[in-house]
This record gives structure tokens, sequence and C-alpha cells, in this order.
């Protein structure tokens, strides 16, 4: 009666359905919203690499030194590369958008991975720091799960990639600031922006066999540029 056409055709909507259908929920389990830097206390304490250096990147006052004050100020084609979350829901009532890029512009929404961080499975403040040392990797992917964002690991494939969401590297470009012809080099612009650092995770890693790196792809490093080596930390 199923001729193999038809199959085919039904196989096929049950594998989409499924698909839409996985796509929904981990959207739904979310409802992730922005909180905006004062979300990220934990990363932007003194001594701390994102914190300290972040606040002296051209990424955390962009709105005000370009937008703050002009006609430009709420302008949406603007803020989707001077600003973060626009028309995205934030935690705060009334915002549209956040000013400058900040942390969840690239690491997404934070209100679920704060939650996982701040009460881990409803067991207080340091249940996630005790599983940060237990199971680094589960640890991982409990953030990632509930939507923390690393390009180059469960993000965009690359951190070019995400780059190049604001950045160009040909003048002639259509997504390009209408203000500057500044192009990116890439390898200039990740050398001033990397902020990694090594954490439990990485030295689990480290010591990984190959059939574990490969049971655990979906939390390692897929671009290249995340193996190569960190820059030394800045001591307090
Ligand atoms: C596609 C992303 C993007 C969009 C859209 C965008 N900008 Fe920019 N803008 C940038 C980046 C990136 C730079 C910095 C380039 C650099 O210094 O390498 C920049 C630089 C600027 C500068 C400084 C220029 C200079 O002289 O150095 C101003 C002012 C500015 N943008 C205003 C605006 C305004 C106003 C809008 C909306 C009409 C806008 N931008 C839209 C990404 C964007
Ligand atoms: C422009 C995009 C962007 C912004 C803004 C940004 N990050 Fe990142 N972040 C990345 C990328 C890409 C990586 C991985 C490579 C790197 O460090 O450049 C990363 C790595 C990290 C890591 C390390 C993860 C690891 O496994 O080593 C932490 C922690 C982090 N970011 C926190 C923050 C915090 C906190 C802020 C805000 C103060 C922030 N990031 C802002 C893109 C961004
Ligand atoms: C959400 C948009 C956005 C994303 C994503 C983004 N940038 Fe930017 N970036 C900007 C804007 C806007 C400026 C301009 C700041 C200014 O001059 O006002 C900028 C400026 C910079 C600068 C300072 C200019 C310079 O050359 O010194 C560096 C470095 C930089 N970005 C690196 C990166 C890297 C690396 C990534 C990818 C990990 C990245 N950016 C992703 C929007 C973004």
């Amino acid at each position: 009666m199923f001729g193999g056409k038809t199959t085919g055709y039904i196989l096929g909507s049950i594998v989409f359905s499924v698909c839409s259908l996985a796509f929904s929920l981990n959207n739904a389990s979310f409802g992730a919203e922005y909180t905006g830097n004062s979300g990220c206390k934990c990363h932007m304490g003194k001594g701390c690499f994102e914190g300290e250096e972040y606040k002296e990147r051209l990424h955390s006052n962009t709105w005000e030194k370009r937008l703050k004050g002009t006609p430009d100020a709420e302008n949406p084609d603007c803020l989707k590369c001077h600003g973060s979350a626009y028309g995205e829901k934030i935690a705060e009532a009334g915002k549209k958008y956040l000013p400058n890029v900040q942390c969840e512009a690239c690491h997404g929404a934070g209100s679920e991975y704060k939650k996982v961080k701040d009460n881990y499975e409803g067991k207080g403040k340091d249940a996630f720091k005790e599983l940060l040392k237990k199971d680094p990797l589960l640890a991982r992917k409990v953030q990632y799960d509930a939507g923390l964002i690393v390009a180059g690991i469960n993000g965009p494939a690359t951190v070019k990639e995400q780059c190049l969401k604001c950045h160009w590297e040909n003048k002639d470009d259509k997504n390009k600031c209408p203000k500057t012809d500044k192009v990116m080099d890439y390898k200039d612009a990740f050398k001033k922006d990397d902020h990694r650092d090594n954490d439990e995770v990485d030295d689990v890693i480290k010591k990984m066999s190959p059939e574990d790196k490969k049971k655990w792809a979906a939390l390692l490093p897929k671009d290249e540029i995340l193996n190569s080596p960190l820059k030394p930390k800045k001591k307090e």
C-alpha cells in the first residue's frame, strides 16, 4: 500500500516533526531572559580576567561612546552591533535592549545558567562549585543545557563566525557599520578579546583518552583557535 515515495514522505515528516519538537522543547525549557552584566557578577570581580579587562574593552562602552545622545541611540540598525538583546526577553521590565556588547551578546541569555550556578538542583549556592570539583564536564554540560553558549564549542562553529556577526573583513561587506570602513583583522582582534581561563574542565580535557574525547565531543572545542595557548593571567 505504501509505495517507496510515500514511505519516504512519511518517514521524512516523522523525522521533521521530531526535529521540530526537539527544537521547540529546547527553547521552551529555556524561557531564558537576558540579565545584563550585573547578572554576571561572579565573573566580574576584582582580579577576574573577564570582568576587569572587559571594562577596558571597547565592547563594554560602545553604546555610550557611539550612540548615546545621538538620534541613533535607539536605532535597531545600530543596536544590533552596538547593543545587546534587542527585541529579546530582558529580565528588567520595560527594557527593549541592553546598551553595549555585553557578555550575553555572545554567551546567550543568562537567567537559566545563572540559576544553575546560584542553586544547582535546588541545593544551594555551593552546590555548583562542588559539582565543578567533582565532575567538571558535567558542570559544563548543565550550563550548556541551560543556555550558555561558547562559540567554537556549542555555539557558532567558529569564534570567527561569531565575530563576523558584527565585524567584517571586507570594506564592501553589506553587513558593515555605515560609520566606518575599518575592517577586522581577525587574528589581532582575537588576541585582544581572548578571555579564556584555565578552568577545571580544561584540566580534565588534557588528560582525556581519545575515546572519551569522542564521547564528550559536544562539550569540547572544535575550533582550533580555542586550543591555542592562553594569555598569561593578570595578577591581582
Ligand atoms: C554590523 C555591525 C554594525 C552596525 C550595524 C553598526 N555598527 Fe557602528 N561600528 C561597528 C564596529 C565593529 C565598529 C568599530 C570598527 C573598528 O574600530 O574596527 C563601529 C564603529 C562605529 C563608530 C566609530 C567610527 C569611527 O570613526 O571610528 C560610530 C560613530 C558608529 N559605529 C556608529 C554607528 C551607528 C550610528 C550605526 C547605525 C546607523 C552603526 N554604527 C551600525 C559595528 C556596527
Ligand atoms: C564578543 C563576544 C564575547 C563577549 C562580549 C564576551 N565573551 Fe566570553 N567568550 C567569548 C568567546 C568567543 C570565548 C572563547 C574564546 C575566547 O576567550 O575568546 C569566550 C570565553 C569565555 C569564558 C571562558 C570559557 C572557558 O571555557 O574557558 C568565560 C568564563 C567568559 N567568556 C565569560 C565572559 C563574561 C563574564 C563576559 C562579559 C564580561 C564575556 N565573556 C563577554 C565571546 C565573548
Ligand atoms: C554584538 C556585536 C559584536 C560582536 C558579536 C563582536 N563585536 Fe567586536 N566590536 C563590536 C563593536 C560595536 C565594536 C566597536 C567598539 C567601538 O569602537 O565603539 C567592536 C570592537 C571590537 C574591538 C576593538 C577594536 C580594535 O580592533 O581594537 C575588538 C578587538 C573586537 N571588537 C573583537 C571582537 C572579537 C574577537 C569578536 C568575536 C569573538 C567580536 N569582537 C565580536 C561589536 C561586536
